[in-house]
């Protein structure tokens, strides 16, 4: 085995890049369960491409026989029914895993620098993830799939003087049609999947180019032995490969749960609507999109005009592109920073919840005027954190980690 290894380390850096990476990459010694969803999320996305796949294989992308290969996949393939639903409850286990990875990354402040370039990528794979989820919804070409589309792709109308063109150039014909369920086949299982793996792959070069930020949101390359290694570090392999696989079990029991006893998630991860066939001719008595988009959905919705609504849906997502320089507080970890910061996080994450729920609701009244006070202490966050982040008043942030 070593003379093979050697054979292959003359000709690739097959042990250094492990070493560099896995086996001593110096991860700080005090990650707590926050820090699962890295390695969850790489899990998922693995689980999408390979379920997605076999998908492939048996699903056929025309308006006239999705619907029904989709039936077949569940019915008629050997473990089709298996194969379907790993890959819609994977979807929706991939924005859970997401959003918590995102979170953690507000909460010990992840994004400052000099990791700046690893959140961007991040939000750069959570828009393709985005767009990778909108694209995968319209394929089983079912009630929701359909209006859904139409609902998305129309928002695009309201750019002025080339809005409508954009549209038609979206869906390639002048309704959602075979056509447009064609290029989003196409987008959906090759263009945006490759997109999505090379900007993970950026990601994690850009996060061991500066190192993991830890829990208390201190540099740990400020305290080395005489060997160079950090001394708050312990090497990747094998404490947080070990540690990582608790993370997997428990995350599988949850997923398998889901996959076999309520694939359709309390009609949130596949909407009842979606098991009619598309219908150009009925539209469903309330459109509302999958959970995950939910939130930026309420927002959109809450503003009276069209135009402004999709500014401020837009804005939602180009807010947390700029958090890493929104932000300019010397200290990362809500752990030791102001209580202003910890009740604006707080509020935050609650009113990102609450626009959730609401995204999914008809808009009566009441969920209109909510979602309007919910959408302001979304950008609230943003515009306080500017105001406050450069002289917040913080507490002292200890030298080493604490456990
Ligand atoms: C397919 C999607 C993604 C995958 C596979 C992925 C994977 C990972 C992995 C393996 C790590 C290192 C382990 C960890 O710290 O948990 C990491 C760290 C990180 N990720 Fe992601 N990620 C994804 C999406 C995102 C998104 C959408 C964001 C935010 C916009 C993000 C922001 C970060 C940050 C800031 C870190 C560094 C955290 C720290 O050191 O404290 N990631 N990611």
């Amino acid at each position: 085995m070593n003379r093979l290894l050697a054979w292959f380390d003359e000709r690739i850096p097959l042990s250094k890049t492990w070493d560099k990476h896995v086996g001593r990459y110096p991860a700080p010694k005090n990650f707590n369960i926050w820090y699962f969803f890295g390695s969850l999320a790489l899990l998922v996305l693995v689980n999408q491409l390979l379920t997605g796949i076999w998908l492939t294989m048996h699903y056929n992308p025309s308006a006239e026989g999705a619907f029904a290969s989709l039936e077949y996949i569940r019915r008629d393939v050997d473990y089709g029914w298996l194969l379907q639903y790993m890959h819609s409850t994977g979807a929706s286990a991939f924005f859970i895993v997401i959003y918590l990875h995102m979170f953690r990354g507000l909460l010990y402040g992840s994004y400052q620098k000099p990791r700046e370039l690893v959140w961007l990528f991040g939000m750069l794979i959570f828009l393709v993830l985005m767009a990778e989820a909108f694209m995968g919804y319209l394929l089983p070409w079912g009630q929701m799939s359909y209006w859904g589309a139409q609902v998305i792709i129309s928002l695009f109308g309201a750019i002025p003087f080339v809005g409508d063109d954009i549209t038609l150039w979206l869906r390639g014909d002048y309704v959602v049609s075979g056509a447009t369920l064609n290029r989003f086949f196409a987008l959906h299982v090759i263009a945006l999947p490759l997109v999505l793996v090379v900007l993970v792959f950026l990601h994690i070069v850009a996060l061991h180019e500066v190192g993991s930020n830890n829990p208390d949101g201190i540099e740990i390359k400020k305290h080395k032995d005489e060997n160079g290694w950090p001394k708050d570090a312990i090497p990747f392999h094998p404490y947080y490969t070990v540690k990582d696989l608790m993370g997997v079990a428990v995350f599988l029991f949850i997923f398998a749960y889901v996959v076999f006893f309520m694939p359709e998630g309390g009609g949130f991860f596949l909407e009842p609507p979606n098991f009619q066939p598309a219908d150009p001719l009925q539209t469903p008595e309330h459109i509302a999109p999958v959970w995950y988009f939910a939130p930026f959905y309420a927002i959109l919705r809450a503003v009276p005009s069209k135009l402004f609504g999709v500014l401020a849906m837009f804005s939602a997502i180009a807010c947390l592109f700029l958090l890493p320089w929104l932000d300019r507080c010397k200290v990362r970890s809500v752990r030791y920073r102001s209580t202003l910061h910890k009740l604006n996080l707080g509020q935050f994450a609650l009113a990102f919840c609450i626009l959730l729920f609401l995204g999914t609701q008809p808009a009566t009244d009441l969920y209109t005027y909510l979602a309007r006070l919910c959408g302001l202490m979304y950008f609230g966050y943003f515009l306080a954190l500017l105001l406050y982040s450069g002289s917040e008043r913080t507490k002292a942030v200890p030298e080493r980690v604490t456990s």
